[in-house]
């Protein structure tokens, strides 16, 4: 009885790890539909049917299911329909800035134990390379797809979140590309088209379906009592339609990207995800989104429970729903919405509509055409993940957006043959996890500052505080090192204790005593002292920008697993930096005085609210937006440019009789008049470097128009001495336009002033 109990114990073993083996749970086989070598009938169903059209397929199978059966498709977890061969499918999966292990759909397992992890988004994006957006999003794709081969990872991926860092103290600026409007808008698109390559032959083939959050406003996480889940954000048409909603509409009209993620916050009293104003009227109809739209996790649970908007949980389904809400991420509509059908509170039809938007996107996937081996993508594997190709663009990356921002002569780069001994100090000199921020995944490996700088030259070491908080600053040994050495690199900063989701900062200054530890080191040092800022925001370091013995200060972001690999490869001067900054750096004297929870990016001069970001901030900046040097100096000469810009307007226009201070975009006369800017950039220096010219214009001051905005970016390389034609095509409708009170956009009349690096330029648009 006792033996054949035993046997009867490691037989279930036996049968429970066969069964593990054949889910894929070790990394084996990927989940997909219509599986016609296995189930031959399976052929006969139309969605299975890849001749077809996509809308074909689509309604083929919407007809076929249940009224309960549709509803387990409106949920992340969707649900398994076995008779018409559909296995149950995780949408829930995270490519932020590499394959990430956050989100129930992606794992890491001995099949594949890392993907290459780039830079925290707010790096990458002060690289102001555009390409490198799209090369980076197309190495993810990559192995994204190389995982979903090997049952590790879904097709669907929410990446990449877009929101405009509107305050310094937001704990997820660092996941975005910055507070303005422009560089979002081309990062957004750019990485999408990296990720979802719809460019590549069928522009209805996914190569993974991308996703724009959090729609929108969305940029306060936990602050002083108020949170996401209960913050209502009061936003004016004008910063709607300026600032908040620029990078979606970019990410829908020129990512054609696969779907857009509604957030928790309400903006004016409503919560986005109920909002169909929001979602059906402008991502739909407006932007014509080609896709779905899915909820944050759980945002219908939060409507409902935490901001009561509706009465009954029926209600709030149907909100969502009728909004033109496609997916939940969460379980809140498997559980309310077929009571909100029996109620008579939503009618079967919008479900369909729903689904159909969830289906049509898995049919681009390839979802449903059987063993994804045979189709395009189907021969990646576990070798295209980590390739030393994939981790040198790690490495790329960080280094193209390290940003140099203060550098006394006779300091920076440090010649590795010179420096006989280096200093290493500060409680992020030897981080590895740090270095990845948050949605990360298992890096490939690490390199740490200290030891990409130990592969250069020889090093000591002392953390000096033992942990970023730094409660307590370990003087005496980092002193004694910092006084022996050639020269001294501290590493200081932040990481996700101080600045991420659900976490806000109060404080813009550096964490505990990280001030007085760089301050008493750079006092003791014997050569040169480095500062390195590691942190997703801004810092208040004005105490080391006046400190003469502080000769250089480097923000590296947080800099993915290759960090500090491209630290050393800046400092020693293997690589000219050319990051600038995608966002203003406040004094503390800002989260002192205003309250993250004013939405308003003008400044208010009754208030003396100074407003927010370089376009509309009054005030002192300790670094501003575009901020960043080079070890080569850049010279702008002017070649081509307007002095008069005359808009045609048919005759008997009101602005002919009357004086008008802007007119209307929608007149057609000003649609496709463009003029060009021509500029003669030139390498002064004697190493080569990459430069990014930025055009920023002054329209008129209608409208409260911006004080300043970018209209182009272009990043040159450029060997010594060598210049090179840079062009900018300005639309003046589309370029010069300001969004007046109303939200709608307008040509400003009168002068405008052009800024290219020291040159100004103005010219007068007439009509
Ligand atoms: C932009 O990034 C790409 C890599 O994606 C790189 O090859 C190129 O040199 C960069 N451009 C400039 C001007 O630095
Ligand atoms: C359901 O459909 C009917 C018929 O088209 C329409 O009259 C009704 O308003 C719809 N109900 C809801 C809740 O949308
Ligand atoms: C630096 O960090 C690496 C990786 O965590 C570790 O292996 C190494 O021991 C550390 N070095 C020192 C000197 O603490
Ligand atoms: C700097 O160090 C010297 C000793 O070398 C000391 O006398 C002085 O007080 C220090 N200054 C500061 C600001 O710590």
């Amino acid at each position: 009885m006792a033996k054949s109990s035993v046997f009867l114990v490691l037989f279930l073993h036996f049968l429970f790890f066969a069964y593990l083996s054949s889910k894929g749970v070790l990394g084996q086989s990927p989940v997909f539909a219509c599986d016609v070598d296995k189930t031959p009938d399976l052929g006969d169903f139309g969605f299975c049917n890849p001749s077809l059209e996509i809308a074909a397929r689509v309604n083929d199978l919407v007809k076929r299911l249940t009224l309960q059966e549709k509803i387990g498709f409106l949920v992340n977890k969707a649900g398994a329909v076995s008779r018409l061969g559909i296995p149950s499918y995780e949408w829930w999966s995270e490519a932020l800035h590499g394959v990430s292990y956050v989100g129930p759909g992606t794992h890491f397992s001995n099949v594949v134990p890392g993907a290459t992890s780039f830079p925290q988004v707010i790096l990458t994006a002060a690289s102001f390379n555009t390409s490198l957006f799209e090369d980076i999003g197309k190495v993810v794709s990559t192995e994204a797809r190389a995982m979903y081969n090997v049952g590790l990872a879904g097709l669907t991926f929410w990446s990449p979140n877009i929101n405009i860092f509107r305050d310094p103290r937001w704990g997820r600026g660092q996941e975005t590309p910055g507070e303005d409007p422009l560089l979002s808008s081309k990062y957004a698109s750019g990485y999408v088209r990296g990720l979802q390559q719809t460019d590549k032959g069928d522009p209805n083939q996914l190569k993974v379906a991308a996703c724009c959050k959090h729609y929108t406003a969305y940029d306060l996480d936990a602050w002083k009592g108020t949170d996401r889940f209960h913050f209502n954000a009061v936003v004016t048409k004008q910063d709607l339609d300026d600032t908040f909603q620029p990078p979606f509409k970019s990410c829908v009209i020129d990512g054609n990207v696969a779907s857009v993620m509604c957030s928790y916050n309400q903006v004016n009293g409503k919560p986005t995800c109920a909002d169909p104003d929001l979602l059906a009227v402008v991502i739909r109809g407006e932007w014509q989104l080609n896709g779905y739209i899915v909820s944050d996790c759980d945002s219908i649970d939060v409507f409902y429970n935490s901001q009561h908007y509706t009465k009954t949980p029926e209600e709030a389904a149907a909100a969502a729903i009728s909004a033109g809400l496609d997916l939940n991420c969460g379980s809140f509509l498997s559980q309310h919405t077929e009571a909100a059908v029996k109620a008579g509170l939503l009618n079967e039809s919008a479900i369909d509509n729903a689904i159909s938007n969830n289906f049509a996107t898995l049919v681009r996937l390839g979802f449903f055409d059987g063993d994804p081996s045979k189709l395009q993508y189907g021969k990646l594997g576990p070798n295209d993940v980590c390739t030393p190709e994939n981790q040198e663009l790690a490495r790329e990356a960080a280094r193209q957006g390290i940003v140099l921002l203060k550098n006394s002569a006779g300091s920076l780069p440090l010649s590795p043959t010179a420096i006989k001994s280096l200093a290493v100090i500060g409680p992020n000199a030897n981080v590895t996890k740090t270095m990845i921020g948050n949605y990360e995944g298992t890096p490939c490996k690490y390199t740490t500052p200290l030891q990409g700088l130990t592969a250069s030259v020889p090093t000591t070491y002392q953390p000096g505080c033992s942990n970023v908080a730094c409660a307590t600053a370990q003087l005496g040994d980092a002193k004694d090192i910092s006084a022996q050495a050639d020269a001294t690199v501290l590493v200081v900063g932040a990481d996700q204790s101080i600045e991420a989701e659900s976490r806000d900062r109060i404080n813009l200054q550096l964490p505990g005593q990280q001030e007085l530890l760089v301050t008493e080191v750079a006092n003791a040092s014997k050569g040169p002292v480095i500062l390195v800022i590691m942190s997703g925001g801004g810092m208040d370091i004005s105490f080391a920008k006046d400190n003469d013995k502080i000769m250089s200060i480097l923000w590296v972001g947080y800099p993915g697993e290759a960090g500090g690999a491209a630290l050393a490869d800046v400092i020693f001067g293997y690589f000219n930096p050319s990051g600038r900054l995608p966002m203003t750096w406040y004094p503390q004297d800002f989260a002192d005085k205003v309250p993250m929870t004013n939405m308003n990016m003008r400044p208010d001069p009754t208030t003396g609210y100074p407003g927010r970001t370089y376009r509309f901030y009054t005030g002192e900046t300790i670094y501003a937006f575009g901020d960043g040097l080079s070890y080569s100096k850049f010279d702008h000469r002017l070649v081509q440019a307007p002095d008069l810009v005359s808009i045609p307007l048919e005759e008997g226009h009101i602005c002919h009789s009357q004086k008008c201070k802007s007119i209307e975009l929608f007149e057609n006369s000003c649609q496709d008049l463009a003029f060009d800017i021509h500029l003669r950039v030139k390498n002064m220096g004697r190493i080569s470097g990459s430069h990014t010219v930025f055009l920023f214009s002054t329209p008129p001051s209608v409208h409260n128009s911006p004080k300043k905005h970018l209209l182009r970016f272009e990043k040159v390389f450029l060997t010594a001495q060598k210049e090179e034609l840079v062009k900018f095509k300005v639309n003046v409708c589309k370029d010069l336009s300001v969004v007046d009170e109303l939200g709608s956009r307008k040509v400003a009349l009168g002068s405008h002033v052009l800024h290219m690096g020291s040159l100004i330029h103005s010219f007068n648009v007439k009509i």
